[in-house]
């Protein structure tokens, strides 16, 4: 046999061999997982817009669920599954005397919320994972990574959750379940802005749901302006693996920094509605000038200078080193979209971010003017 043949052989043979092996591992993980004992999880919310997702995914995966709430958010929901009636202020006595494998805590904005809920159930699960945010950093003008500072509040005894105390109350939050859960059981995931079916805030949702109505459309900074989110789906996941998998500490929840660009939000977005629009890109410098900077107007994206210039370039690789799998953003946008399409008129009607057509057609007006 000739050596060439002969090599290739046995390249072949140890091929098999590396894939035969490789084969058994996966199945004895694929094992693993599946003899992993069913959990019973708690979550504390559940009924808002990422609670839902969280909930299918336990369920999915062969877990059990109880929710907490006070019964005022979409109260229908989940009429087969436990709920704890309670107020996080002041009311948790309905948890007392029961244990879970895990807690879900996505509903804590005020501290002493968050410190009640973890010293009452520290000593009852065996993991507690608290939903932060990535407002909880001091500075958006540097990419953050979690170890980069966070947000101070002069007034630590504040619970008026506003625009301007919410990111130093979520750093108050994660520093009070630390000081009651061991490093160890605890697990602390700072999303940035949350997107998909079920998003409340219409921030991403603005940009898809414009661009079907066609015409003339404001886009602001630069094409290559980078814009980041993760999709609600793909935040569940994670939690559901963080707590079968037992992973602890703290991580940010983002799509790759530096990928996604305002360009490739407007294309997908003229993919996903089958629509086209004639982008009118406004420099950042017109867009401080109209106050369009920092508010809702122009939501997701981030101008390249001032206060929040890296607001959309989280690091959030330690997440995906510990199995963070982010879905296409075109997916994310299709899918809301379907949703969006579901919802009745008096919702549609008013969206909750982006620019009134009369805003924009001024600043549209405006812009043209500055430019002749
Ligand atoms: N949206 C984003 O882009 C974004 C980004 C980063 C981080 N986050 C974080 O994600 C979480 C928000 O999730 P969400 O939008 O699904 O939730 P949400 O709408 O704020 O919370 C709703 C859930 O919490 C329950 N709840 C609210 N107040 C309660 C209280 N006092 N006592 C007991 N239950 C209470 C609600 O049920 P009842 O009303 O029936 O009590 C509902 O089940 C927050 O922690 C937020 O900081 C969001």
């Amino acid at each position: 046999m000739k050596s060439g043949r002969r090599n290739f052989i046995k390249a072949s043979l140890l091929g098999s061999a590396a894939l035969a092996t490789g084969l058994r591992e996966s199945a004895r993980a694929a094992d693993a997982r599946t003899q992993r004992r069913p959990m019973e999880v708690l979550i504390l919310g559940g009924t808002g817009f990422i609670g839902p997702h969280m909930v299918r995914e336990v369920l999915r995966r062969g877990h059990s669920v109880t929710l907490f709430n006070r019964g005022r958010t979409n109260n229908e929901l989940f009429p087969d599954l436990e709920t704890i009636k309670g107020d996080r202020d002041g009311g948790l006595d309905g948890l007392k005397g029961r244990n879970w494998h895990a807690v879900v805590d996505n509903s804590g904005y005020v501290p002493r919320h968050v410190q009640d809920s973890a010293r009452l159930l520290a000593g009852h699960t065996k993991r507690y994972l608290y939903i932060s945010s990535v407002s909880a950093y001091a500075d958006f003008n540097i990419a953050n990574s979690e170890d980069s500072p966070l947000a101070t509040i002069a007034d630590e005894s504040t619970e008026e959750v506003t625009a301007q105390t919410y990111g130093a109350l979520k750093a108050l939050c994660e520093k009070r379940a630390a000081a009651e859960i061991d490093a160890g059981r605890l697990t602390v995931l700072r999303p940035t802005y949350i997107a998909g079916p079920g998003d409340h805030t219409d921030r991403f949702s603005y940009w898809p749901i414009r661009t079907r109505e066609g015409g003339e459309m404001i886009w602001p900074g630069t094409p290559e302006d980078p814009v980041q989110i993760i999709d609600v789906r793909d935040l569940a996941n994670f939690v559901v693996d963080c707590l079968e998998n037992e992973t602890s500490g703290t991580f940010n929840m983002a799509t790759p920094a530096g990928v996604y660009t305002m360009e490739e939000m407007l294309n997908d977005a003229q993919a996903v509605t089958a629509s086209a629009v004639e982008p009118v890109w406004i420099s950042e410098e017109f867009a401080y000038e109209q106050s369009l900077v920092g508010g809702r107007e122009l939501p997701v994206w981030h101008p390249k200078s001032g206060a929040d210039a890296a607001g959309g370039s989280f690091t959030a690789e330690r997440a995906r080193k510990a199995g963070l799998r982010c879905r296409p953003e075109r997916e994310t946008m299709r899918d809301l979209m379907v949703w969006w399409d579901s919802l009745p008129a008096e919702r549609t009607g008013k969206l909750r971010a982006g620019m009134s057509p009369d805003r924009e057609a001024a600043v549209i007006a405006a812009w043209k003017a500055q430019k002749h």
